[in-house]
């Protein structure tokens, strides 16, 4: 199938659940010859090998065919002499350290500080575009939301935010496998601006600490906990490119759904309270991460089908929050759906870091921006996906206040 299973397909990206459910149905364990990868979409399938310990994440203990060294551009041995994983991309140990040291600024307590400064956030945008009869609600307020609220957090200062962002949104299209040259042109210019501004934010840290982030890693690789200065660049990096854009798609899809079924909107606007089902039902329904990966550490088997060491399997988030066999009418979004557990933020010692954060955005975003704009509809003009695997959401939407 090739693309024709990521989003770079539009039969996909506009029908993305009609074809992951005659997917699971026909081969619910599927080898993808083209891109080197096995597509697994059950629940079960997904659910179990996020979390089998038997199975990691490092590219390097792949083979060079797989999808999961095209897509961290690792695919010769010169590209990975100079490959330097994020947490995302380790095992155990390395993950478990690096995550150990990040782990306390995104814990239930310290994500409840960020409560108010994202209020703050939250509402500056809105006054923004306050006097506006349309808008694209991604550029204008599901985009900056998060690349402010992480920019807060690493404490970068709020004028770089339209370099943060632009970085960000650039980076990221290093998970499309089938990249060309401009975008790859994009990526490295954009890297090695980013690296430069980290470079100096961490220099300027080193010598005056900080209340943030970057400050907190520093003090860290101080108090002899092995982090090197190449450590804290990838780390500060994979949290701008994780946090940005899945935020950014779970504030915009969440409102497209809310759009899109007025019944459910009309819902939420009359008992607010329910936004916190409401936000589950949305990353289960039109999930912002669609695949995650895992790699069999030795001859392996899903689902019965034998499966070899070194293979790059694809876990479809997507698919399987909306596997029949769990969820009762996957297809209709329904924000007081008793049972909202879902695969979007993956599983096991990788689960996204950033879950509460993202969820806690999202909460006030979406209410904040009913409470102020009751009247919102989609516009004429209609919104277009974004082409990118392994993320789903808007490129834009636009929308009339
Ligand atoms: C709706 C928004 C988000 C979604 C859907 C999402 C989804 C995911 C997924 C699917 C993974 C991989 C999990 C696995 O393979 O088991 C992941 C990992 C990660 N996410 Fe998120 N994410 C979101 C927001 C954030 C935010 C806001 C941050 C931080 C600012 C963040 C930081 C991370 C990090 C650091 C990892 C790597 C964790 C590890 O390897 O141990 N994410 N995320």
């Amino acid at each position: 199938m090739g693309i024709g299973l990521t989003a770079l397909d539009e039969t996909y990206r506009e029908e993305i659940h009609q074809v992951l459910d005659r997917l699971r149905s026909a081969a619910p364990v599927h080898e993808d010859t083209e891109l080197g990868r096995i597509i697994v979409t059950r629940h079960d399938d997904v659910r179990g090998l996020l979390r089998n310990r038997d199975w990691g994440v490092d590219p390097r203990k792949s083979t060079p065919d797989s999808y999961i060294r095209l897509i961290t551009g690792t695919s010769t041995e010169e590209d990975l002499a100079d490959y330097q994983p994020s947490m995302l991309f380790l095992d155990d140990p390395d993950h478990k350290r690096l995550r150990a040291l990040v782990s306390q600024a995104f814990n239930p307590r310290a994500i409840e500080d960020m409560r108010a400064r994202t209020e703050e956030i939250t509402a500056a945008l809105l006054d923004e575009v306050v006097d506006r009869d349309e808008i694209d609600f991604i550029a204008d307020f599901a985009g900056p939301l998060p690349t402010l609220v992480i920019a807060d957090m690493l404490g970068v200062a709020l004028e770089d935010r339209d370099d943060f962002k632009r970085w960000s949104d650039d980076l990221i299209f290093g998970f499309d496998p089938m990249r060309d040259e401009e975008t790859s042109a994009r990526i490295e210019v954009s890297g090695d601006a980013m690296r430069a501004y980290f470079d100096a934010t961490i220099a300027a840290r080193r010598a005056n600490p900080a209340d943030d982030l970057i400050s907190d890693l520093i003090r860290a690789q101080e108090s002899d906990d092995g982090l090197s200065d190449a450590e804290i660049m990838s780390m500060c990096t994979l949290l701008l490119i994780a946090g940005n854009v899945t935020t950014t798609d779970l504030v915009g899809n969440g409102l497209y759904a809310l759009l899109t079924n007025p019944d459910q909107l009309a819902k939420l606007q009359a008992n607010p309270e329910l936004i916190e089902n409401a936000v589950e039902e949305m990353l289960r329904f039109d999930s912002p991460v669609t695949d995650s990966g895992r790699i069999p550490f030795s001859d392996s088997e899903i689902g019965g089908c034998p499966i070899k060491k070194g293979r790059s399997a694809t876990t479809s988030l997507a698919a399987a929050n909306h596997d029949p066999s769990v969820y009762p009418n996957p297809h209709r979004f329904d924000i007081e759906r008793e049972d909202t557990h879902h695969q979007s933020f993956g599983g096991g010692i990788h689960m996204c870091l950033g879950a509460p954060l993202a969820r806690l955005e999202a909460q006030i975003g979406i209410n904040a921006f009913l409470a102020r704009f009751p009247n919102v509809r989609v516009s004429d003009t209609p919104g277009k996906r974004r082409h990118l695997p392994s993320f789903r959401g808007f490129e834009t939407l636009p929308v009339r206040l």
